[in-house]
């Protein structure tokens, strides 16, 4: 009998998976029986765009998290695929702020290309997965919601790739309950023209709050207020956009901070990040971890230390997305074929976590964080037959973009960088971002 392998997901790391067993049965491997469970009707994971929020058509949470106008908010020469470049794709350099569909078509043009997608059963929810100690195995509980039949399934491996930037963490603050306004968490942000002149109140410090704040100011939006509770983003904001201190509470139609100052607000966007949730594993299999580099309980960051048949993708938090998602997917791929040995020895796995966090810790900046996860992807495509990169010009696209954003915050997409695939220069995009109103694919395309 063939070993069979759940993966749960058909996100970029989800795909990555089916595409490292592909390759390996490309070279004439004998690989195990892929199953890819995917509770969209289509693949791409958060790239998979939908106007809907809320629930889906089937009940079930909505898993996009992106918005309409969403353009790549690092620069894709740090996330390009090792063995399917842009070039390959696109069929000639292009810009190195993709918007989201042009993402979209790049990650699907690499599995097309590889022929996987009757690996996936799609408009399928996973339920409940278990373990059986008898066995050896897991039961894996299905729900097919286009039938609406559930059925259970036996595998020796699965693989959790469902994402974690989709379930919002959501604060409450006094007042939200008699503010006039909207009050929406990113996850349900979709079209920045929804608050063209009006005065947006956005709370949190990090990618959201930025981008989905630049956004707004872009469409439009009379002025962006944004609060935070550590230290302001910092940046060379536009006149009409101001950070506050701390909000405290608000009432019909005004934010009152901590600094003693109020604002008249006509809605409040809380970017105040996602929450690690994953209601379809039971407590002994179930990833509880911070948003971080080094997360908890994963040996090499991927395998769950209490049960090694048990891998996670792309838990961590992320400077590098789909080439480290590669780098871990080539690594459980080997790991499941045995050609990578998983130590028997729960302390050797243990010490391995422990080993770094306290690495990660030692990070003083996100000079130091870029530079710990490039040496993750690093050390993980060394032990596997990923094609190698150069890990350190992808952290060096990462430090220019970095002060690119301190130069102006407004004009960052406007830079181009070098492939360290190819070796080619991304062509300066035709018009800058700010007035790029119109983002489609036909028009992003045409440099
Ligand atoms: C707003 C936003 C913007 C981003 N922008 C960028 C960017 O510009 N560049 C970049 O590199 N990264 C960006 N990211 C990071 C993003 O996390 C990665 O690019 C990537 O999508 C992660 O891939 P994934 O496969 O791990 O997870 P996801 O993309 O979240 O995919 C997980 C998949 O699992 C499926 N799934 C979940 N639960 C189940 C279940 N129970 N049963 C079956 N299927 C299930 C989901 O439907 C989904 O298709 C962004 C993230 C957010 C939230
Ligand atoms: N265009 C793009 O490509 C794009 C756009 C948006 C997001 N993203 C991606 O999406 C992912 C998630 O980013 P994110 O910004 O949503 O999440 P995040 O990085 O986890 O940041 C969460 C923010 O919320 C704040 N926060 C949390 N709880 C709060 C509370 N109770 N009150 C006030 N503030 C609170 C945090 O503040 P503290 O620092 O004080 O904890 C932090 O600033 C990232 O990978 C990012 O790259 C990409």
């Amino acid at each position: 009998m063939k070993k069979r392998v759940a993966v749960i997901g058909a996100g970029p790391s989800g795909l990555a998976q089916l595409r490292a067993f592909q390759s390996a049965k490309a070279k004439g491997a004998d690989i195990p029986e892929v199953v890819c469970f995917e509770k969209q009707s289509d693949w791409g994971g958060l790239w998979n765009y939908t106007w809907r929020t809320g629930l889906d058509e089937h009940g079930e949470p909505v898993h996009c998290s992106m918005y309409r106008y969403l353009w790549s908010n690092g620069p894709k020469e740090g996330l390009e695929f090792a063995d399917y470049s842009f070039e390959e794709h696109f069929g000639k350099q292009i810009g190195s702020y993709p918007p989201r569909a042009v993402l979209f078509d790049y990650i699907e043009g690499r599995v097309k290309k590889a022929g996987v997608r009757d690996w996936i059963r799609f408009s399928t929810t996973i339920r409940m997965v278990k373990y059986n100690e008898a066995k050896g195995n897991f039961t894996v509980t299905a729900h097919d919601l286009e039938a609406d039949r559930m059925y259970d399934e036996e595998f020796d491996n699965v693989i959790v790739a469902s994402g974690h930037f989709s379930v919002p963490n959501v604060p409450e603050y006094e007042g939200f309950s008699k503010f006039n306004g909207r009050v929406l968490h990113a996850h349900d942000f979709r079209d920045a023209r929804e608050f063209t002149g009006k005065d947006l109140l956005i709370m949190g410090t990090s990618y959201s709050a930025e981008d989905v704040g630049s956004q707004c100011w872009k469409y439009g939006a009379k002025s962006i207020t944004s609060t935070y509770r550590r230290a302001p983003m910092g940046f060379n904001w536009p006149s009409n956009w101001e950070e506050k201190q701390g909000l405290v509470r608000v009432d019909e139609n005004t934010a009152y901070f901590g600094d003693g100052t109020s604002k008249k607000i006509d809605a409040i966007i809380l970017c105040t990040g996602y929450k690690h949730h994953f209601p379809f594993l039971p407590d002994d299999l179930r990833l509880k971890t911070a948003n971080r580099l080094a997360t908890a309980d994963l040996y090499k960051g991927v395998v769950w230390v209490h049960n090694p048949k048990l891998f996670y993708l792309g838990m961590q938090d992320q400077w590098f997305t789909f080439n480290m998602f590669d780098a871990q997917a080539w690594w459980v791929r080997d790991a499941i074929m045995g050609r990578i040995a998983i130590p028997t020895d729960k302390k050797v796995l243990l010490k391995d976590v422990e080993d770094r966090v306290k690495h990660e810790d030692e990070g003083k900046d996100a000079h130091d964080a870029i530079h710990y996860q490039g040496d993750y992807v690093k050390e993980l495509i060394a032990e596997t037959d990923y094609p190698s990169f150069d890990v350190d010009g992808a952290c060096e696209a990462f430090f220019e973009w970095k002060d690119h954003k301190k130069k102006d915050i407004m004009k960052f997409r406007d830079n181009a960088y070098k492939s360290v695939i190819t070796g080619t220069m991304a062509p300066l995009h035709h018009t800058p971002w700010k007035d790029a109103l119109e983002d489609s694919m036909e028009s992003y395309l045409r440099n």
